[in-house]
Protein backbone atom coordinates (compact mmCIF):
# COMPACT_ATOMS: atom_id res chain seq x y z
CA UNK A 1 0.00 0.00 0.00
CA UNK A 2 2.90 2.18 0.91
CA UNK A 3 4.39 1.44 -2.73
CA UNK A 4 0.71 2.42 -3.97
CA UNK A 5 0.83 5.81 -2.63
CA UNK A 6 4.41 6.64 -3.81
CA UNK A 7 3.24 5.70 -7.16
CA UNK A 8 0.64 7.40 -7.23
CA UNK A 9 2.63 10.58 -5.71
CA UNK A 10 4.90 10.21 -8.52
CA UNK A 11 2.04 10.34 -11.30
CA UNK A 12 0.59 13.58 -9.29
CA UNK A 13 4.40 15.12 -9.65
CA UNK A 14 4.54 14.50 -13.48
CA UNK A 15 0.90 15.78 -13.91
CA UNK A 16 0.89 19.06 -11.64
CA UNK A 17 4.04 19.68 -13.32
CA UNK A 18 2.59 20.20 -16.88
CA UNK A 19 -0.04 22.45 -15.36
CA UNK A 20 -0.49 26.57 -15.22
CA UNK A 21 -4.04 27.43 -15.57
CA UNK A 22 -6.25 27.50 -12.18
CA UNK A 23 -9.37 25.75 -13.06
CA UNK A 24 -6.81 22.31 -14.16
CA UNK A 25 -5.23 22.69 -10.94
CA UNK A 26 -8.25 22.74 -8.93
CA UNK A 27 -9.63 19.51 -11.23
CA UNK A 28 -6.22 17.88 -9.95
CA UNK A 29 -6.55 18.52 -6.53
CA UNK A 30 -10.15 16.92 -6.54
CA UNK A 31 -8.75 13.87 -8.59
CA UNK A 32 -6.10 13.50 -5.76
CA UNK A 33 -7.59 14.58 -2.18
CA UNK A 34 -10.54 15.74 -2.95
CA UNK A 35 -13.35 13.22 -1.43
CA UNK A 36 -13.41 10.70 -3.65
CA UNK A 37 -9.61 11.02 -4.67
CA UNK A 38 -7.03 8.71 -4.76
CA UNK A 39 -4.84 9.28 -1.56
CA UNK A 40 -8.47 10.43 0.08
CA UNK A 41 -9.15 6.47 -0.63
CA UNK A 42 -6.20 5.27 1.28
CA UNK A 43 -7.24 6.98 3.79
CA UNK A 44 -10.51 6.00 4.30
CA UNK A 45 -9.74 2.30 3.45
CA UNK A 46 -7.44 2.05 6.85
CA UNK A 47 -9.71 1.48 8.74
CA UNK A 48 -10.17 -1.70 7.25
CA UNK A 49 -6.43 -2.48 8.03
CA UNK A 50 -5.33 -4.08 11.16
CA UNK A 51 -3.73 -1.97 13.67
CA UNK A 52 0.39 -3.08 12.90
CA UNK A 53 -0.51 -2.08 8.96
CA UNK A 54 -3.06 0.97 10.00
CA UNK A 55 0.33 2.38 11.83
CA UNK A 56 2.83 2.42 9.31
CA UNK A 57 0.17 2.94 5.97
CA UNK A 58 -1.23 6.17 8.26
CA UNK A 59 1.42 8.27 8.38
CA UNK A 60 2.83 7.92 5.24
CA UNK A 61 -0.93 8.73 3.81
CA UNK A 62 -1.34 12.08 5.59
CA UNK A 63 1.83 13.01 4.57
CA UNK A 64 1.50 12.91 1.47
CA UNK A 65 -1.93 14.61 1.53
CA UNK A 66 -0.15 17.20 3.19
CA UNK A 67 2.71 17.07 0.59
CA UNK A 68 0.26 17.21 -2.58
CA UNK A 69 -1.96 20.29 -0.78
CA UNK A 70 1.23 22.08 -0.49
CA UNK A 71 2.23 21.81 -3.72
CA UNK A 72 -1.28 22.78 -5.03
CA UNK A 73 -1.30 25.83 -2.87
CA UNK A 74 1.88 26.43 -4.40
CA UNK A 75 1.27 26.24 -8.09
CA UNK A 76 -2.24 28.12 -7.44
CA UNK A 77 -0.33 31.41 -5.91
CA UNK A 78 1.76 31.29 -8.71
CA UNK A 79 -1.03 30.94 -11.19
CA UNK A 80 -2.66 34.02 -9.30
CA UNK A 81 0.41 36.21 -10.08
CA UNK A 82 1.00 35.30 -13.69
CA UNK A 83 -3.43 36.15 -14.20
CA UNK A 84 -2.50 39.79 -12.36
CA UNK A 85 0.80 39.99 -14.33
CA UNK A 86 -1.15 38.86 -17.55
CA UNK A 87 -4.21 41.35 -16.53
CA UNK A 88 -1.38 44.17 -16.03
CA UNK A 89 0.71 43.06 -19.94
CA UNK A 90 -2.63 43.62 -21.99
CA UNK A 91 -3.75 47.38 -20.40
CA UNK A 92 -0.46 48.77 -20.34
CA UNK A 93 0.27 52.45 -20.16
CA UNK A 94 3.29 53.42 -21.86
CA UNK A 95 3.66 57.44 -19.70
CA UNK A 96 6.31 57.92 -22.29
CA UNK A 97 3.75 58.11 -25.04
CA UNK A 98 2.34 61.05 -25.79
CA UNK A 99 -0.86 59.91 -26.30
CA UNK A 100 -0.85 57.93 -22.93
CA UNK A 101 -0.15 60.98 -20.62
CA UNK A 102 -3.45 62.76 -22.45
CA UNK A 103 -5.74 59.48 -22.56
CA UNK A 104 -8.48 61.91 -20.51
CA UNK A 105 -8.45 64.30 -23.51
CA UNK A 106 -8.47 67.44 -20.80
CA UNK A 107 -8.27 70.95 -21.99
CA UNK A 108 -5.32 72.42 -21.56
CA UNK A 109 -4.27 75.78 -21.13
CA UNK A 110 -1.87 78.13 -23.13
CA UNK A 111 -0.52 81.82 -22.41
CA UNK A 112 -2.03 84.63 -22.28
CA UNK A 113 -1.68 87.10 -25.46
CA UNK A 114 -0.27 88.89 -23.59
CA UNK A 115 2.59 86.79 -22.52
CA UNK A 116 2.97 85.94 -25.50
CA UNK A 117 3.94 89.05 -26.97
CA UNK A 118 6.29 89.88 -24.19
CA UNK A 119 8.05 87.09 -24.57
CA UNK A 120 8.57 88.39 -28.54
CA UNK A 121 9.25 91.68 -27.20
CA UNK A 122 11.88 90.01 -24.69
CA UNK A 123 13.56 88.37 -27.80
CA UNK A 124 13.88 90.80 -29.98
CA UNK A 125 15.66 93.15 -27.42
CA UNK A 126 18.01 89.60 -26.05
CA UNK A 127 19.12 89.49 -29.78
CA UNK A 128 19.92 93.08 -29.60
CA UNK A 129 22.42 92.76 -26.52
CA UNK A 130 19.75 94.23 -23.89
CA UNK A 131 19.88 92.30 -20.68
CA UNK A 132 16.27 91.81 -19.12
CA UNK A 133 15.73 93.08 -15.59
CA UNK A 134 12.71 92.29 -13.42
CA UNK A 135 11.24 94.60 -10.57
CA UNK A 136 8.88 94.46 -7.91
CA UNK A 137 5.17 95.60 -8.39
CA UNK A 138 5.48 96.97 -5.00
CA UNK A 139 8.03 99.97 -4.96
CA UNK A 140 8.90 103.34 -2.91
CA UNK A 141 8.10 106.43 -3.76
CA UNK A 142 12.24 107.42 -4.24
CA UNK A 143 12.08 104.60 -7.02
CA UNK A 144 8.49 105.48 -8.86
CA UNK A 145 9.07 109.34 -8.74
CA UNK A 146 11.78 111.14 -7.17
CA UNK A 147 14.31 109.71 -8.73
CA UNK A 148 13.11 110.20 -12.07
CA UNK A 149 12.58 113.75 -11.34
CA UNK A 150 9.11 114.10 -10.09
CA UNK A 151 9.15 115.49 -6.44
CA UNK A 152 6.00 115.30 -4.27
CA UNK A 153 4.71 118.72 -5.67
CA UNK A 154 5.53 117.88 -9.00
CA UNK A 155 2.30 118.21 -11.71
CA UNK A 156 2.73 114.74 -13.26
CA UNK A 157 2.09 112.98 -10.57
CA UNK A 158 -1.38 113.86 -11.25
CA UNK A 159 -1.05 111.54 -14.33
CA UNK A 160 -0.24 108.81 -12.65
CA UNK A 161 -3.15 108.15 -9.84
CA UNK A 162 -1.60 105.89 -7.82
CA UNK A 163 -2.41 103.43 -5.16
CA UNK A 164 -0.49 103.86 -2.31
CA UNK A 165 0.00 101.78 1.21
CA UNK A 166 -0.16 103.11 4.51
CA UNK A 167 3.05 104.32 5.79
CA UNK A 168 3.93 105.38 9.07
CA UNK A 169 6.95 106.45 7.61
CA UNK A 170 7.88 109.73 5.57
CA UNK A 171 11.04 108.11 4.18
CA UNK A 172 10.76 108.28 0.74
CA UNK A 173 12.79 104.73 0.39
CA UNK A 174 10.04 102.97 3.26
CA UNK A 175 7.09 105.15 1.29
CA UNK A 176 5.47 102.12 -0.60
CA UNK A 177 3.24 102.07 -3.71
CA UNK A 178 1.74 99.91 -6.85
CA UNK A 179 4.43 100.86 -9.58
CA UNK A 180 2.67 103.36 -12.09
CA UNK A 181 5.19 102.71 -14.75
CA UNK A 182 8.43 100.31 -15.23
CA UNK A 183 10.28 103.41 -15.16
CA UNK A 184 11.07 102.54 -11.80
CA UNK A 185 13.46 99.70 -13.11
CA UNK A 186 15.49 102.14 -14.88
CA UNK A 187 16.64 103.47 -11.76
CA UNK A 188 17.27 100.08 -9.95
CA UNK A 189 18.99 99.33 -13.36
CA UNK A 190 21.11 102.10 -12.98
CA UNK A 191 22.20 101.58 -9.35
CA UNK A 192 23.76 98.33 -10.26
CA UNK A 193 25.52 98.85 -13.74
CA UNK A 194 28.29 101.16 -14.87
CA UNK A 195 27.67 102.57 -18.64
CA UNK A 196 27.75 101.31 -21.12
CA UNK A 197 24.53 99.20 -20.79
CA UNK A 198 21.14 98.49 -22.02
CA UNK A 199 18.04 96.85 -20.83
CA UNK A 200 14.59 96.40 -20.77
CA UNK A 201 12.08 95.66 -17.95
CA UNK A 202 8.86 94.42 -18.67
CA UNK A 203 6.27 93.59 -16.45
CA UNK A 204 2.52 95.07 -14.79
CA UNK A 205 1.89 98.60 -13.91
CA UNK A 206 -0.64 99.92 -11.67
CA UNK A 207 -3.03 102.92 -11.54
CA UNK A 208 -6.04 104.33 -10.11
CA UNK A 209 -8.16 104.77 -13.18
CA UNK A 210 -11.93 104.62 -14.03
CA UNK A 211 -11.64 101.87 -16.43
CA UNK A 212 -12.74 102.05 -19.87
CA UNK A 213 -12.53 100.46 -23.45
CA UNK A 214 -8.64 102.32 -23.87
CA UNK A 215 -7.61 102.51 -19.66
CA UNK A 216 -7.18 99.71 -17.28
CA UNK A 217 -5.90 99.59 -13.58
CA UNK A 218 -3.59 96.69 -14.21
CA UNK A 219 -1.83 96.81 -17.78
CA UNK A 220 1.84 96.28 -19.22
CA UNK A 221 4.64 98.13 -19.99
CA UNK A 222 8.22 96.79 -21.26
CA UNK A 223 10.49 99.45 -19.80
CA UNK A 224 13.98 100.38 -21.90
CA UNK A 225 17.17 101.45 -21.16
CA UNK A 226 20.21 102.39 -22.97
CA UNK A 227 23.52 104.33 -21.76
CA UNK A 228 26.64 104.92 -23.32
CA UNK A 229 28.36 108.03 -24.61
CA UNK A 230 27.43 109.91 -27.85
CA UNK A 231 24.16 108.34 -27.73
CA UNK A 232 21.44 110.28 -29.93
CA UNK A 233 17.91 110.50 -30.85
CA UNK A 234 18.79 108.55 -34.43
CA UNK A 235 19.86 105.80 -32.02
CA UNK A 236 16.85 105.61 -30.44
CA UNK A 237 14.99 105.45 -33.43
CA UNK A 238 16.83 103.02 -35.27
CA UNK A 239 16.05 100.39 -32.15
CA UNK A 240 12.34 101.62 -32.31
CA UNK A 241 11.66 100.62 -35.50
CA UNK A 242 13.88 97.68 -35.77
CA UNK A 243 11.56 96.55 -32.77
CA UNK A 244 8.34 97.72 -34.71
CA UNK A 245 8.97 95.68 -38.11
CA UNK A 246 9.60 92.72 -35.82
CA UNK A 247 6.47 92.92 -34.21
CA UNK A 248 4.18 93.92 -36.81
CA UNK A 249 6.20 92.24 -39.64
CA UNK A 250 6.04 94.75 -42.13
CA UNK A 251 8.53 97.64 -42.61
CA UNK A 252 6.87 100.57 -40.43
CA UNK A 253 6.89 104.21 -40.71
CA UNK A 254 7.45 106.20 -37.32
CA UNK A 255 7.05 109.54 -36.70
CA UNK A 256 7.96 111.61 -33.33
CA UNK A 257 6.14 114.28 -31.74
CA UNK A 258 7.12 116.66 -28.48
CA UNK A 259 5.75 114.54 -25.34
CA UNK A 260 6.72 115.55 -21.87
CA UNK A 261 7.79 113.02 -19.58
CA UNK A 262 9.89 114.87 -16.58
CA UNK A 263 12.43 111.74 -16.55
CA UNK A 264 13.37 112.47 -20.56
CA UNK A 265 14.80 115.85 -22.21
CA UNK A 266 13.62 115.71 -25.09
CA UNK A 267 10.80 113.76 -24.78
CA UNK A 268 8.81 112.46 -27.72
CA UNK A 269 5.59 110.52 -28.24
CA UNK A 270 6.44 108.00 -31.28
CA UNK A 271 3.85 107.30 -33.53
CA UNK A 272 3.34 104.28 -36.32
CA UNK A 273 1.48 105.09 -40.03
CA UNK A 274 -1.97 103.23 -38.88
CA UNK A 275 -1.04 99.66 -39.78
CA UNK A 276 -4.95 99.16 -41.02
CA UNK A 277 -5.86 101.66 -43.56
CA UNK A 278 -1.89 103.08 -44.54
CA UNK A 279 -2.28 106.31 -43.43
CA UNK A 280 -5.20 107.61 -45.04
CA UNK A 281 -7.57 107.90 -42.19
CA UNK A 282 -9.59 104.95 -40.35
CA UNK A 283 -11.68 104.15 -37.03
CA UNK A 284 -8.63 102.61 -35.76
CA UNK A 285 -6.41 105.68 -36.25
CA UNK A 286 -9.64 107.84 -35.49
CA UNK A 287 -9.01 109.26 -39.46
CA UNK A 288 -5.65 110.77 -38.22
CA UNK A 289 -3.23 108.31 -40.04
CA UNK A 290 -0.81 107.55 -37.51
CA UNK A 291 -1.14 105.75 -33.94
CA UNK A 292 1.06 106.82 -30.62
CA UNK A 293 2.31 103.87 -29.68
CA UNK A 294 5.76 104.31 -27.56
CA UNK A 295 6.53 107.53 -25.03
CA UNK A 296 10.24 107.97 -24.69
CA UNK A 297 13.01 110.48 -25.08
CA UNK A 298 17.15 110.97 -23.94
CA UNK A 299 17.29 110.19 -20.59
CA UNK A 300 17.57 113.58 -18.46
CA UNK A 301 20.71 114.53 -17.19
CA UNK A 302 19.63 114.49 -13.70
CA UNK A 303 18.28 111.44 -13.42
CA UNK A 304 21.65 109.89 -14.45
CA UNK A 305 23.36 112.06 -11.43
CA UNK A 306 21.22 110.91 -9.42
CA UNK A 307 21.67 108.09 -9.96
CA UNK A 308 25.71 108.62 -9.64
CA UNK A 309 26.29 108.74 -13.78
CA UNK A 310 27.98 111.79 -14.72
CA UNK A 311 25.87 113.15 -17.56
CA UNK A 312 29.02 115.66 -18.73
CA UNK A 313 30.44 112.10 -19.95
CA UNK A 314 27.37 110.06 -20.78
CA UNK A 315 24.04 109.91 -22.18
CA UNK A 316 21.22 107.59 -22.98
CA UNK A 317 17.51 107.18 -23.98
CA UNK A 318 14.46 105.37 -22.59
CA UNK A 319 11.44 104.11 -23.83
CA UNK A 320 7.95 102.76 -22.28
CA UNK A 321 6.24 100.40 -24.67
CA UNK A 322 2.52 99.70 -23.64
CA UNK A 323 2.24 95.88 -24.41
CA UNK A 324 -1.85 96.07 -23.78
CA UNK A 325 -1.76 98.37 -26.83
CA UNK A 326 0.45 96.50 -29.23
CA UNK A 327 -1.69 93.04 -28.57
CA UNK A 328 -4.49 95.21 -29.62
CA UNK A 329 -3.40 96.83 -32.62
CA UNK A 330 -2.01 93.81 -33.96
CA UNK A 331 -5.12 91.77 -33.25
CA UNK A 332 -7.48 94.88 -34.49
CA UNK A 333 -8.95 94.42 -29.87
CA UNK A 334 -11.27 96.96 -29.19
CA UNK A 335 -11.38 96.73 -25.81
CA UNK A 336 -8.54 96.31 -23.09
CA UNK A 337 -10.76 94.80 -20.12
CA UNK A 338 -11.04 92.08 -22.13
CA UNK A 339 -7.41 91.20 -21.44
CA UNK A 340 -8.21 90.72 -17.53
CA UNK A 341 -12.22 89.49 -18.03
CA UNK A 342 -11.20 85.55 -17.87
CA UNK A 343 -13.23 84.77 -20.65
CA UNK A 344 -11.78 81.62 -21.99
CA UNK A 345 -13.67 82.21 -25.25
CA UNK A 346 -11.35 84.92 -25.66
CA UNK A 347 -8.00 83.87 -24.15
CA UNK A 348 -8.22 80.71 -26.03
CA UNK A 349 -8.25 82.22 -29.03
CA UNK A 350 -4.28 83.17 -28.46
CA UNK A 351 -3.19 79.57 -27.38
CA UNK A 352 0.43 78.77 -28.15
CA UNK A 353 2.33 75.77 -26.30
N1 LIG B 1 6.89 105.88 -17.81
C1 LIG B 1 6.16 106.64 -18.79
C2 LIG B 1 4.67 106.38 -18.57
O1 LIG B 1 4.30 105.35 -18.11
C3 LIG B 1 6.54 106.29 -20.19
C4 LIG B 1 7.94 106.66 -20.55
C5 LIG B 1 8.98 105.77 -20.36
C6 LIG B 1 8.22 107.86 -21.15
C7 LIG B 1 10.25 106.09 -20.73
C8 LIG B 1 9.48 108.21 -21.54
C9 LIG B 1 10.50 107.33 -21.32
O2 LIG B 1 3.85 107.19 -18.88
Amino acid sequence: MIEKLGTVFKQFEKEISLLTNKADILNLKAKYIGKKGEVSEVLQGLKDLILEERQKVGPVANEIKDKIQNIIQDKLNKAEIEEINDGLKQNRVDVTRVESAFVNNHEHGGLHPITLIQQEVENIFLSMGFEVLDGPHIENEHNNFIALNIPADHPARDMQDTFWFHSPSGDVEKKALLRTHTSCVQIRGMKERRPPFRFIAPGKVFRCERTDASHEMVFHQTEGMLVGENISVTNLIYFMKVLLSEIFKKDVEVRLRPGFFPFVEPGFELDIKCLICGGTGCSVCKQVGWVELLPCGMVHPSVLQMSGIDPAKYNGFAFGLGLDRLVMMRYGIDDIRHFHSGDLRFVSQFKSY
